[in-house]
């Protein structure tokens, strides 16, 4: 089968039946999940409410085209504004890289000059998307990019003067880098971001895909530094497991009609699921992300090859000498890790329990 399949993705070598909760078992036997899915499920697998909203979406229908109106795309906008706090108009689309598209196109749409990325972002691997996101390898073989797109090391100084000596147009941040094995945004970044957006109207762009909806034990992780962007987007976890990514523009509606769209976006049953799973991510609810996140660091950082534990809320990278070695050590014992940035990267389900999380950690004893 392998054969008749791009190369591009090296899968595991594991026939799945089913998946529940943080547990999926395979023909191999039952596994927990310590990624769940790249950070696509905060419910969990299979989380009986988004499989019921599923059902019974799709039961009415599958698919219209973007010439209806679902009234779930109300009703996930509106979740996702009070989620962020502020007011904001969504365009949804299919996936995080077209999240970011859309700011992209609002960006040059609205301002001249030039968008800044960081050393160590990751937003996507569409051509626009992949013009702001880190990483020599990725984006070598497929240069020249969208033009106008810079990278700056990720400290406030640098961005500052960069901003003196350039017309900046907008910069992108990725507050809790995931990709590249889960690093804090400095301080000093997050002051001189707001800086210029204050001063000069540079448009703040928080890609939250990944450490987005309670991930991170807020609602969105910019509020860890007291952002308010112009421009949220959101992706993996907002559809509930299945394909859906919107970008919030907050305050401001930069697209008129005709101006960006796609056939499949977004889809009916991908906001059902994003519906039902957003219904669950309150104040509570991620309060106990904080608690279960703070906890699972404390036990990952006291397992023996562990060098360093970083993180918030149930994002969490962990250093080691071989961060292969150590997923190939968990999946002996009935742990799937996913290695990002050479760490372990760690994103369960954000309703996994507090003994769930503590099995999981002390099955990598090792
Ligand atoms: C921060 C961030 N931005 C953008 C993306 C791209 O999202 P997608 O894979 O849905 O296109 C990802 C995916 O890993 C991500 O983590």
């Amino acid at each position: 089968m392998r054969a008749l399949l791009s190369p591009v993705y090296s899968s595991w070598p594991l026939s799945v039946d089913r998946a529940e909760g943080i547990k999926i078992w395979t023909d191999k036997g039952v596994f927990l999940d310590g990624f769940a899915g790249i950070g696509v499920l905060p419910l969990g697998h299979s989380y009986p409410d988004v499989l019921r909203a599923i059902g019974e979406k799709a039961a009415r229908y599958v698919h219209l085209s973007n010439f209806f109106l679902d009234p779930d795309a109300g009703a996930v906008a509106e979740q996702l504004a009070s989620l962020a706090g502020r007011p904001g108009e969504a365009y949804f689309s299919n996936s995080g890289a077209e999240a970011n598209e859309a700011a992209l196109k609002a960006i040059k749409k609205h301002r001249k000059g030039l968008i800044v990325s960081f050393e160590g972002n990751f937003h996507g691997r569409t051509l626009g998307s992949l013009s702001v996101t880190w990483g020599p390898a990725m984006r070598k073989p497929f240069e020249p990019l969208v033009p106008g797109c810079v990278f700056l090391p990720p400290d406030g100084e640098a961005l500052l003067k960069f901003a003196g000596e350039n017309e900046v147009a907008a910069v992108f941040l990725e507050c809790v880098q995931g990709n590249s094995g889960v690093h804090l945004l400095k301080d000093g970044l997050a002051e001189a971001a707001r800086e210029l957006q204050r001063k000069e109207g540079v448009l703040l762009v928080a890609d939250e895909i990944q450490g987005g909806l309670g991930r991170t034990g807020k609602p969105f992780s910019y509020m860890h530094w007291g952002l308010e962007p112009d421009i949220i987007t959101v992706g993996k976890g907002v559809g509930g497991g299945l394909p859906l990514g919107a970008a919030l523009f907050c305050g401001w509606s930069p697209f008129g009609a005709g101006d960006h769209g796609s056939t499949f976006a977004p889809n009916p049953l991908s906001l059902a699921a994003g519906k039902a799973t957003l219904a669950h991510i309150n104040a509570d609810f991620i309060a106990e992300v904080a608690r279960k996140g703070k906890a699972f660091m404390k036990a990952l950082a006291g397992l023996p090859w562990a060098l360093e534990v970083r993180g918030k809320g149930l994002m969490i990278g962990a250093g080691a000498r071989d961060a292969s070695e150590v997923q190939k050590k968990a999946f002996e014992r009935g742990v799937l890790l996913n290695v990002a940035g050479g760490s372990v990267r760690f994103l369960p389900s954000l309703a996994a329990t507090g003994d769930e999380l503590a099995e999981l950690a002390d099955r990598l004893r090792f």
